[in-house]
């Protein structure tokens, strides 16, 4: 643990260029909000102390920061936007006696891996060091200025900069680990005479340099530093953020993809060696996929489990686990609380909620089954429903062990049909089965005789 060092991630700002009702710092790309994805970054460092300054949506970011559960993470109020530096300001008093060096993070920069930040964590100079890096296409950016022999002498913003200084390719990344001595010095010397009327943290860096203690330039992979200021931006970052987790699913785990630009897996999602994501598939945070499981095409799942070799076609699931070697889909409705045991197989228009279904039973076609216990080997066959809301309550069905659910039987909850038990074809079953029964409960068939011809005639 780096009992020396604290973090700061700055999350207080609306997102005007979000144009959203939502805190920019709570969008999500690629199944984790900005900050999460920040805040992840941090965690493997295991700093004693993270302050995350909020003020806008102050509530919903703090319940976000309590999801993610990073440890040592406290938040203060930054009540008024008034700048990054202001944003600092705020935080700095919140450190504990320990701490000698800061390192300050914006919350918008989600592409940013652990590595990078033990990069600037290393960097040795007297103030700290700060996150740089050359872009294409630097627009909106604090650029660099260096003097003449090359040393950092400070950060201009895109607003306020001279067209000799929008030329500049280096750019600010926002990202600073620096004396905390020094920081707290150069913080009370901040203005906000510049185009926004913003107390920028970036004026530190001239500051710093002027107090005899320079900030050092880390060069940084421009994706990797890439802030999120807009919807488009997001995308982007979503995309890259999805790249590099397929990436390290096929190359380093062992996950064959068929088409990685049509699959969409999140970040935290884990996939075992051998299994196949087909065209279509969509992965959603807290999915497991297992060893040789043959996920899609066009499947959706959402926090599922999936178990060794099974294969998951045209489906979409949610909070659901499906057993090794199980076979669902296609065209299946996988919903919460869907417990698919070994060896199952749910088929085509079937649709499960809240159903534990033992190893190796069958529903393989045009089904629901919700609230229901299903035992091993059971066949739920063509067209059963399990009758489990009468408008006002929900009901459980069990069907035991071994027992045949014949088609189109309707099971009015609650109801048990016993094991190796049977119902006959278009029973409306209101009373348990017992064990080795036969349940049927329809009408008689009367056959007339030469009745059509009588009609014609
Ligand atoms: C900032 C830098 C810029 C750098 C860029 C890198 C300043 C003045 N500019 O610009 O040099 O190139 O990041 O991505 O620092 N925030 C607060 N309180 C505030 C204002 C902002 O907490 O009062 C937070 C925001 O929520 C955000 C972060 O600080 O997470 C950065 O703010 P943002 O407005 O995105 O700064 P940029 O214009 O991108
Ligand atoms: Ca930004």
């Amino acid at each position: 643990m780096r009992s020396d060092t604290a973090a700061i991630v700055l999350a207080a700002g609306k997102g005007t260029r979000f144009r959203s009702e939502v805190a920019k710092v709570l969008h999500r790309a690629a199944g984790r909000s900005l900050l999460g994805h920040v805040l992840e970054a941090v965690r493997p460092l295991e700093l004693a102390q993270t302050v995350v300054v909020v003020g806008h949506q102050a509530e919903d970011v703090e319940a976000e920061i309590a999801r993610i559960g990073l440890p040592g993470a406290t938040t203060v109020l930054q009540a008024e936007q008034r700048g990054t530096g202001h944003a600092v300001q705020q935080a700095v008093p919140a450190l504990g006696p320990d701490v000698r060096r800061v390192l300050i993070l914006p919350g918008d920069t989600p592409m940013l891996p652990p590595a990078v930040l033990e990069q600037l964590l290393a960097a040795d100079s007297a103030g700290g060091a700060m996150l740089t890096a050359v872009m294409d296409d630097p627009a909106g950016y604090g650029r660099v200025v260096r003097s003449a022999a090359g040393a950092v002498q400070r950060v201009v913003e895109h607003r306020d900069a001279s067209p000799e200084e929008l030329a500049i390719a280096e750019i600010n990344a926002g990202m600073y680990a620096l004396d905390r001595a020094g920081l707290e010095a150069a913080l009370g010397r901040l203005g906000d005479d510049n185009a926004q009327g913003e107390i920028y943290l970036t004026d530190i860096v001239e500051l710093l340099g002027a107090q005899g203690a320079p900030v050092a330039a880390v060069d940084a992979d421009p994706v990797a530093i890439g802030g999120v200021n807009d919807r488009a931006q997001l995308a982007e970052a979503a995309a890259v953020l999805r790249s590099a987790h397929l990436d390290h699913l096929m190359r380093e785990v062992g996950v064959s993809v068929t088409d990685p630009a049509a699959t969409y897996v999140d970040v935290d999602v884990e996939v075992a060696r051998d299994a196949v994501l087909l065209p279509g598939t969509i992965l959603e945070t807290g999915t497991r996929v297992g060893p040789g499981a043959v996920i899609g095409p066009h499947s959706h799942l959402i926090a599922c489990t999936v178990g060794q070799g099974a294969t998951v076609h045209s489906t979409r699931a949610i909070e659901a686990t499906i057993g090794a070697h199980a076979t669902v889909g296609p065209y299946t409705h996988l919903r919460v609380g869907t417990h698919l045991g070994a060896d199952t197989k749910v088929g085509a228009f079937a649709e499960t909620k809240n159903a534990h279904v033992g190893d190796g039973s069958k529903i393989p076609h045009l089904a629901y089954v919700g609230d229901a216990t299903i035992g091993t080997g059971v066949n739920i066959a063509c067209g059963v429903i399990t009758v489990n809301y009468d408008g006002s309550t929900k009901s459980h069905t069990t069907v035991e062990d071994g027992a045949f659910v014949g088609c189109d039987t309707m099971l009015v909850a609650p109801v048990t049909i016993g094991e190796g038990a049977y119902t006959a074809a278009g029973s409306t079953i209101t009373d348990d089965v017992p064990a080795g029964a036969l349940g049927i409960a329809r009408s008689r068939q009367t056959t007339k005789e030469g009745w059509a011809e009588r009609r014609r005639g």
